[in-house]
């Protein structure tokens, strides 16, 4: 792997490796750990946007709201995403009409507005800074549509009409900005946003104090029993409520239902500088496949720059491990549109996250699937976590009070996306594959070839462990099983976790669960 030079010869090393812009640059507020039983009307389990969104529009509606996350507030997939605000679907409106049909494609157009508006909303109502501002969306060819991309367009700007959205409109180009490159014709998507998320989730978590809202981090929920009433065991103590809240990303109470129905991606992030005012403000992103994503996040007062925040190099979670490659990759696709500034620090930031993607292109929000009527999920953001996040907030708060929600079959966890069969067969059929993992070999045929703070795959007779030596050379092993449902774990050297790639657990590198839906550690052998 070579790091990319510049005319001046330095390396693009960046400030902040593994580390996303908002993490370096904002730090969350600390709560206490659960230390008693607490009763609630409501326990919200996971403290991301959605879990957050959910907490904050009960808490508001009068509800007494327990929160319980494992780790920091927002310290999963909210602290990583790019934090698009937007109604232009990922799977774009064609695809989306044609899973859903005209009047879903209708609603999901409805209710990702309204999400952005209601983030608008909470954002002036709550005097909240997170750097919110409206901006236009700019959808432009990839390089593999550049000929018969006009019509892909055309066809796109007619599903999008079809499916209600206003303003939307073809451009002649893209207007980037002066000194960018030409990035050809466009549609344009007026009313979209971006924001800062950690100040949005810190703001959201003050607001929900202040309206008697109790927040509890490095708090593990260990068993949820549904009841009525639900009881969630976290360590030594109970929350018991009339209703549970599953907002964990991938949910941690439901064994197969909705796994079986997403898959988990990684994707790789950049944070360049480019001079200030050079690029304008707008989200863009492209036609290829998996897509490039951009938008620009402004830099400090004392700065001559903004940083560019550009997305993409997505593949199956578990099933690549050349995170530099992508990441170089980006920059170079992204030195190729727009003025980076050189030198050595142009890259100031890189990270990764996991996106799950859903067989037909929503989320999966509302009551799970074979449980209780008390037990609510939301997960499957498919690539639009901030608004799928808060479109879960507005319906579960809808259906938790008893009200109607027009989004709430188009939703939901239960639905079968018959037109959506080809995606599920094609995942379905990567996840079995999987499974040939338990009869190969390692990734190194003893532990002597593992460096230090490094990890592999080891087997040792009919058992595959995975093996981590940690700096000062000391190995740690564990099963390589994951606990959720028996795939084997990989090792992802850019991120220093074990990532499973049927289902999209990951565990840090001594095992301990940070994703699930395993609620449990990789075993240690023998244990
Ligand atoms: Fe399902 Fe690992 S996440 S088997």
């Amino acid at each position: 792997m070579t790091i990319p030079r510049h005319q001046d010869g330095h390396a693009t090393h960046p400030v902040h490796e593994h580390e996303s812009l908002w993490t370096a640059t904002v730090s969350m507020p600390h709560f206490a750990p659960l230390a008693g039983d607490v009763e609630a009307d409501v326990c919200v389990i996971g403290g991301g946007i959605a879990g957050l969104t959910t907490a904050y529009l009960l808490t508001q509606a009068g509800k007494s709201v327990v929160l319980l996350d494992d780790g920091p507030l927002a310290g999963g997939m909210t602290g990583v995403t790019t934090a698009h605000l937007s109604n232009a679907l990922d799977d774009r409106y064609v695809e989306i009409e044609r899973v859903h049909g005209v009047d879903g494609a209708r609603l999901a157009a409805a209710s990702h507005t309204a999400a952005i508006d209601r983030i608008d909303a909470i954002v002036k109502a709550e005097h909240i800074h997170c750097d919110f501002e409206r901006v236009d969306g700019f959808l432009f060819l990839g390089p593999d549509d550049s000929h018969n991309g006009e019509e892909l367009l055309d066809r796109e700007l007619a599903a999008a009409h079809r499916a209600g959205l206003v303003g939307v409109e073809k451009l002649p180009r893209v207007p980037v900005g002066a000194t960018g490159a030409a990035l050809g014709p466009c549609l344009r998507f007026p009313r979209q946003a971006q924001f800062h998320p950690l100040k949005y989730c810190a703001a959201l978590a003050a607001a929900i104090e202040r309206a008697s809202g109790r927040i509890f981090t490095h708090t593990h929920a260990d068993s949820i029993d549904a009841g009525p009433p639900a009881r969630i065991k976290a360590g030594s103590f109970t929350v018991v409520s009339h209703a549970v809240v599953v907002a964990t990303n991938s949910p941690i109470n439901d064994l197969v239902a909705v796994h079986t129905k997403q898959a988990p991606y990684m994707s790789y992030v950049i944070g360049a500088r480019v001079p200030r005012g050079s690029v304008a403000r707008s989200l863009y992103w492209d036609t290829h496949d998996p897509y490039h994503y951009v938008r620009v996040q402004p830099g400090p007062e004392s700065a001559q720059h903004d940083l560019l925040i550009v997305g993409g190099e997505d593949h199956k979670s578990g099933q690549a491990d050349d995170t530099q490659e992508r990441h170089a990759r980006l920059e170079a696709w992204a030195r190729a549109r727009f003025p980076i500034v050189d030198g050595g620090h142009a890259i100031e930031c890189r990270w990764a996250g996991q996106v799950m993607e859903t067989i037909d292109g929503l989320a999966f929000i509302g009551r799970n699937p074979l449980d209780k009527e008390n037990i609510y999920i939301v997960t499957g953001d498919s690539g639009m976590g901030m608004t799928h996040g808060t479109i879960a907030g507005i319906l579960l708060m809808d259906l938790l009070l008893g009200r109607e929600n027009p989004w709430t079959t188009l939703y939901d966890p239960s639905r079968k996306s018959l037109r959506a069969g080809g995606t599920y067969m094609k995942e379905a059929a990567n996840m079995a594959a999987q499974y040939v993992d338990w009869v190969t070999g390692g990734d190194v045929a003893s532990t002597e070839e593992i460096r230090n703070n490094s990890g592999a795959i080891v087997r040792r007779g009919l058992v595959k462990l995975a093996v981590y030596r940690d700096e000062h050379g000391t190995l740690h092993e564990r099963s390589a099983v994951c606990p959720h449902l028996g795939c084997i774990v990989g090792w992802n050297a850019s991120e220093k976790t074990w990532d499973c790639p049927c289902h999209g657990s990951r565990f840090d590198k001594l095992g301990r669960v940070i994703n699930g839906p395993s609620n449990r550690d990789l075993t240690t052998p023998g244990a």
